[in-house]
């Protein structure tokens, strides 16, 4: 460092180091505001705010391994029409061997087990699985068919996912939440 540096920080004049700090902190006081906003907004939800409360999706088109991700509340969700061999796979897990044995699936009381019914549509429906697709860790969204599990993978920090959305290798503390949701239809689903 030379010595007209030494002596411009120790007469406290801005460095072009300190500058960029500034610059900096001012673009955090931007972003502040500007998250501040949603929030004062959600006081006063206007028709389509609430027409989002929940939605439907028409799954007809999804054969036996195929997926579709739709928006609901500004979040992903996953909807995955699951081949046998998928639930098979599943089912053939032992909640012993699970990192979080809780099914969170918010249609089911808070401490059921994370079987694959449990976390699937339920009986008869049990091919079918909703869920956020938000990664449990850290949010990032996980890509599906994907990991070393076949369920889903999140790139971020690599979390593995099996085909029932249950965290199997990687970072990720829970299994991937299930909304609230239910079949209207044969081929409808209303989330939320
Ligand atoms: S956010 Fe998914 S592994 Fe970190």
């Amino acid at each position: 460092m030379s010595e007209h540096e030494t002596s411009s920080e120790s007469l406290g004049e801005p460095t072009r180091r300190d500058f960029l700090y500034l610059a900096t902190g001012m673009a955090g006081v931007v972003g502040a505001a500007a998250a501040a906003w949603p929030f004062i907004d959600q006081m006063r939800p206007d028709a389509s705010t609430l027409a989002l409360a929940s939605i439907e999706v028409d799954v007809s088109s999804l054969e036996p391994g195929m997926s579709l991700t739709v928006k609901w509340r500004g979040k992903p969700v996953f909807v995955r029409n699951r081949t046998d061999k998928e639930v098979e796979e599943a089912n053939a897990v032992a909640l012993a061997d699970l990192k979080d044995p809780i099914a969170r699936n918010a249609n089911l009381p808070a401490d059921a087990g994370a079987t694959d019914i449990d976390r699937s549509a339920g009986e008869g429906k049990e091919n079918w699985i909703v869920m956020i697709g938000s990664c449990t860790h850290l949010g990032c969204v996980p890509l599906g068919q994907a990991g070393d599990f076949g369920g889903w993978f999140c790139p971020c920090h690599g979390s593995h996912y099996d085909t029932a959305g249950r965290i199997r290798k990687g970072p990720a503390p829970e299994n991937l939440a299930v909304p609230t949701f239910a079949f209207v239809s044969d081929n409808v689903i209303k989330i939320g």
